[in-house]
């Protein structure tokens, strides 16, 4: 058993959070909106009214949040993890999708107070985590890595070390640029059937079953054709704009390149630009739809 604060009560935070709980961990949880704890508490957790006072007695603290701008309020704001008094040796991870650049900072901060940092972000949509099948890419000493394992098995399907600090996030951000390409590319092909009267059904039959059939693309062709979207939303538009966006300051500031990245992102800004960015990123075809249907009405 490990005492272990979470920050990041969302759909991914309170899915991991009832694994580790399930796996007779103690939890202490942090979040902004109090009310999301409320059913966790139910199943076991206690709750922290903020960041530092979750952490306080902790060994590994573990925050899964929005951005940078929320994983620098929980970690380092007026009441963030390191404004606490912290045993030397706790181990902090960040499995949230954040940039390198506040990855570095933060494992930096963590070090001043003597304790140790992994990066840690996941693959896997919410019913994954649920299942407890993520896959996480981290970064870190091989013996804080190795100190985790015990605990992260009781969310993840595997742990893989990609090199020291910033390593996992690194992977991560390359490999949801990866992924948000396919589903870009999959609500172009499935919205081009449609323009040219292909059936979305045998269309998205036919993707899933060929040599285009990754599992984002089967996942989602099947959303698009069936024209029903995952409820609550898994992952938006606005969430595949900020990881592309991360990915390609990490991809380009290596002298690597991004074009499609780019093309990703202007892409899923249609559906910010319409105002529906928080809907699924599965719904990207409505609005290319929509675009396309004004831009003929204008000629
Ligand atoms: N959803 C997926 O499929 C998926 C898959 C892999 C990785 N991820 C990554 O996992 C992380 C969490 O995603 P999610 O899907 O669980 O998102 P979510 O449901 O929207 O949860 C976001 C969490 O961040 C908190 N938060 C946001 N802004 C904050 C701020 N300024 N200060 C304090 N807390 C703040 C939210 O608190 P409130 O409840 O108060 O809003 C909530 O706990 C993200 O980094 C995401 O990229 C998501």
């Amino acid at each position: 058993m490990t005492s272990i604060a979470f920050l990041g009560a969302g759909m991914m935070g309170a899915a991991m959070i009832r694994n580790y709980l399930k796996a007779g961990h103690r939890v202490t949880v942090y979040n902004r909106t109090p009310a999301k704890v409320v059913p966790l508490v139910d199943l076991g957790a206690r709750v922290a009214a903020t960041p530092a006072e979750a952490a306080s007695g902790a060994e590994v603290v573990i925050s899964s949040l929005t951005n940078d701008a929320a994983s620098r309020e929980c970690w380092a704001g007026a009441h963030g993890v390191l404004s606490a008094d912290l045993e030397p040796g706790t181990i902090a991870v960040e499995a949230s999708t954040v940039s390198l650049p506040w990855v570095a900072e933060l494992d930096r901060l963590v070090r001043e107070k003597k304790m140790r940092f992994v990066d840690a972000p996941v693959a896997g949509r919410p019913d994954v985590a649920e299942a407890g099948k993520l896959r996480v890419f981290a970064g870190g000493a091989i013996e804080d890595i190795d100190a985790l394992r015990p605990v992260l098995a009781a969310v993840s399907a595997g742990v893989t070390r990609f090199g020291p600090v910033g390593s996992g996030i690194t992977f991560k951000l390359i490999y949801n640029v990866m992924g948000a390409v396919q589903v870009a590319a999959t609500a172009e092909a499935m919205f081009a059937c449609e323009a040219v009267g292909i059936d979305l059904r045998a269309a998205a039959e036919a993707f899933s079953a060929g040599a285009t059939g990754s599992p984002h693309v089967v996942r989602h062709a099947r959303y698009m054709a069936e024209n029903k979207h995952e409820n609550p939303v898994q992952f938006s538009g606005r969430m595949r704009i900020k990881d592309v966006g991360y990915g390609i300051d990490l991809i380009e500031d290596r002298g690597a390149q991004s074009v499609l990245g780019h093309a990703t992102i202007a892409v899923f800004q249609q559906m910010v630009d319409q105002g529906v960015g928080d809907r699924n990123d599965s719904e990207l075809i409505d609005a290319l739809r929509s675009s396309s249907r004004s831009r003929r009405e204008r000629r």
